[in-house]
Parts: structure tokens; sequence; C-alpha cells
């Protein structure tokens, strides 16, 4: 049989010959004479049209009523129908039916709110918008991977249990064989981690980075991609507990460098996408948010601006508008700031660079004011933020003294500042969270919705 991709994009190779193709029932109508059928194998965004024939079939009664989402194979010839919506249709043949369906499918052909689909993870990939997400997730990840190959980046995989805290913000799951209930004691009365699988503490990464750190100050430039895990309890569209991060370190370079690599990426994203996906991002423009391709078309045409976090507070301070949360030098910024910056002011991506030390972590390298560091955030518009980065301290004793400041325990970070002490060349790198930006080039509004399996608070099916 052959696939409907391969139909679809050579039609002239296929037009006026015989063919066989299977897929699942998503449409039949039907009169007592002809019908027809919407028939997808998953290989193609639309669906193929077959139509079929009480004189041609002897099985016309069984096709008749084949139901949604019953599989079928199907003989026939293929005939272009220039005039119709759909380039061509299969003439049936022969038709055998591999795979019935039960007539209580939950995935009836009309629209679904998202929340009843994600009700039923199992079988949304079915229905057009999760077709589209989906395949354009898979391309993200590739186009990902082709641009750093390309640039000679080198991929590393960066260990998922973990015995640091990567952003010292205490916001992980852990990961232990003890009984929590009952678990063995130290003298002073505290948890005896000795005991534990590891032989201390350990969890799921919340980041790559301090060990992507290792292996950029001996490849130059490498790369993780892999899953991350943020027990933050924060029941927002945009936050998931187990989400994908891409993260690029480089040695030798600085904050400037690092936003160039961003931004080149994120138009490399795009293009690729609009390229290699067009049928699903037409479905995106249509039917989930009007506008999207005129404006990622001016994305990759136009220069991201770079704002220090200065000038943004004051540019939010001048602004015309009341923020729930007021504005002042200082608060970390929040996504109505972040909105209003990237969809008002500048409506397109910026980056935010710059930040006070006091909202950033430890590892971001502090700039000569000594109440700033060398960190950069790309906000997009709708999503807000999409990448946090940073130009990393390597200067041994401003690092310690970060780390004292923070209550952060030198002797768990002990081959982090080694690091320092061999040739701890300047370098710079940044995480893009994978989900937010298949958020941003889908225009979808729900992280839910960009991950296969969601996972947030509360929630976890699977
Ligand atoms: O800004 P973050 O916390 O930066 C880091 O983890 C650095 N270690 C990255 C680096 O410099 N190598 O996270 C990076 C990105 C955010 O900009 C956001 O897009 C995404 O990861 N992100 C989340 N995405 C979904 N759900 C969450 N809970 C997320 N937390 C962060
Ligand atoms: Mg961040």
């Amino acid at each position: 049989d052959i696939q409907l991709r391969e139909l679809f994009r050579n039609t002239e190779k296929y037009a006026g010959k015989e063919v066989v193709v299977r897929g699942w029932v998503r449409q039949n109508r039907n009169s007592n004479k002809f019908g027809f059928i919407n028939l997808n194998d998953g290989t193609f965004f639309q669906p193929v049209q077959i139509v079929y024939e009480a004189d041609k079939l002897d099985n016309f009664e069984e096709v008749a009523k084949a139901p949604l989402s019953s599989a079928l194979l199907i003989k026939g010839t293929m005939l272009m129908t220039p005039d119709a919506k759909q380039p061509f249709e299969i003439h049936a043949e022969e038709v055998t039916m591999e795979a019935d369906s039960a007539a209580d499918y939950p995935l009836q052909n009309k629209r679904h709110s998202m929340e009843f689909l994600r009700e039923i993870a199992h079988l949304r990939p079915r229905s057009n918008t999760f077709a589209a997400v989906f395949r354009v997730r898979s391309l993200v990840a590739y186009a990902i991977h082709k641009f750093f190959q390309e640039r000679d980046f080198v991929y590393v995989h960066t260990p998922i249990i973990t015995g640091s805290d990567a952003e010292g913000a205490g916001e992980m799951f852990q990961v232990t064989t003890l009984d929590m209930k009952n678990p063995p004691l130290t003298e002073d009365g505290k948890i005896d981690y000795s005991q534990d699988f590891f032989g201390k503490e350990t969890n799921l990464t919340v980041s790559g980075q301090l060990e992507a750190e290792i292996f950029a100050l001996a490849f130059r430039n490498v790369y993780t991609f892999g899953p991350t895990f943020r027990a933050e309890n924060s029941n927002t569209a945009r936050h998931a507990s187990e989400f994908w991060m891409i993260e690029p370190e480089i040695a030798f370079a600085d904050l400037d460098n690092d936003m160039q690599v961003a931004e080149d990426m994120v138009k490399y994203i795009i293009n690729y996408v609009l390229e290699n996906a067009p049928e699903e991002m037409e479905f995106f423009n249509k039917f989930v948010d009007k506008g999207l391709l005129d404006r990622l078309h001016h994305v990759v045409n136009s220069d991201f601006d770079r704002v220090p976090y200065t000038k943004a507070v004051e540019i939010l301070q001048k602004a015309d508008k009341e923020f729930q949360y007021p504005v002042e030098w200082g608060i970390d910024l929040q996504t109505e700031h972040e909105r209003y910056l990237t969809e008002e002011v500048f409506k397109k991506p910026i980056f935010v660079t710059d930040y006070p030390k006091d909202i950033k972590a430890f590892y971001m390298r502090l700039n000569d004011d000594g109440k700033t560091v060398a960190a950069c955030d790309m906000l997009v518009p709708d999503v807000g933020e999409i990448i946090g980065g940073s130009q990393r301290e390597e200067r041994m004793d401003v690092l310690q003294a970060r780390m004292k400041e923070m209550g952060l325990n030198e002797k768990d970070y002990w081959w982090y500042l080694e690091l320092r002490k061999y040739g701890g060349v300047k370098h710079a790198g940044y995480g893009l969270g994978f989900e937010r930006m298949i958020m941003y080039v889908t225009g979808m509004s729900n992280i839910r919705d960009v991950l296969p399996f969601p996972r947030t608070p509360k929630t976890s099916e699977f």
C-alpha cells in the first residue's frame, strides 16, 4: 500500500493509476447508490476522499456502515479532481475492513473543547488540531538538532537524576529509595541520605546547564535537549511540571554572541516549520490563531530588539496602562508586563537584558555596576518568556561571593567551581523552553495542548 503523504506529494506520479491505501475513517456519507469516505492514515494532514458505489462493491452495505475510526484497506483508481476542494479522489474497486470501531467513539465530527480533548489524551492525536500540533512538535525537534549540528555543536546528554540544583531555586522532585514515612535519621535528627540509593540526596533535573558547561569547556560548542522537571506550583497556561529544554553552551562567548545564536535559532525553527509543514501551518492560521502566518513571516525578516531591564522598567512605568502588579526597579517581570512590551510596544520578539542580580540565578555574570547580571530573556508576543540565558560568572572569587550571598553550599558545587580553576574562560548559554516555542509557532494558547502527555499539578494521566 501507498502512504498518503507519498500520494499527496507526488500526485502526478499516481494520477490515473491503481493504488492501494489504508487508514481510518474520518467521515462517511452515503446514499443507497454511492458514498464518500474521508480516509486518513496519519502520514498527511489532509484525508483522502474515497468514492464508492453499490454497482462496484459486493460489500457496499458493510462499507456504507463503516463507522468513524474503523480501519479500511482500499484498492482503487486515483483520479485528479482539478475543480474540487481536494486535489484528487480514489474510486474504490475493493474495500476490506481491517478493524471495526465502536459506535460510542468520542471524537465525532464536530468541534470539541480543548478541555474535553485533554480528558481523552489517548485519542486526541487523531483530531485535526492535535495531528497538526504533534507533527509540528516533531519537526521543531528535528529543526533544532539540524540547526546545532550544522554549526558543529556537540549534543550532550546531561543527567536526568542529579545531585545538584542547577537553578538554586529548590523547585525539585526528589528521587529516593528511602521509606520517607519512616526515614533513617542522623544523630542531629536530619534525614540520613547516606543510606539513600546514591548515598546522597538526589532529584530530577531542573536544567542541564551546569553539566553542559563542563562539556562547553571541553568542546567549545555544545547543546543539550532533554526533559526537565520543576515542582513549582504554578497553575498557568505556560508552566508544566515536565517539559523539554534545549540548552546550548558556548565557550569564549559573551552575552551578545549568545543572543545572536538564540535569534538565529528561533528564525531557523520558524523557517523550517513554514517550509516543511505548510498544511499544518495553514490550519493554525485559519482555525487557531488568525494572522499567525503574517506575524511569523514578519518575525523571520526582522531584528529582535535588545532592551536593558532598566529601560524596560521605564517603558512600563510610562505606559498608559494599569498593571495588576505594580512596576518598580527590582521586580521580576510578570506575564502582563512581558506581553505589554512584546504586543503593544515592540510587536515582535525582544531580548530583555541585564536584570537585577537579586531576581536571577547564582551563576550569571555580575555586571560592572554591581547590581545587574549579564542575563537575557527572549520574550515573544502571546507567550512571554521562551528563552532564559546569560553569560556565566567565570571569575572564581565573584562566583564564590555570589554563592555565599545566596546561601548555597560550595561543597555541593565543588566541580562547578573547579571549572573556573582550570582554564575557565568566559562562556555563555541559554535555555529554550521547547513547549513554549511550539506554542509560539502554532498559536496554541495552553502548554497542556502542545505536550503529548501533559503533567501539571494535580493532573497526570498515564
Ligand atoms: O529561565 P530558565 O529557568 O533558565 C534555565 O533553566 C537556565 N539554566 C537556562 C540556561 O541558561 N541554560 O528556563 C529556561 C526556559 C524558560 O525561558 C521557559 O521557556 C522554559 O525554560 N521553562 C518552562 N517551560 C514550561 N514549564 C515550566 N515550568 C518552565 N520553566 C521554564
Ligand atoms: Mg527564566
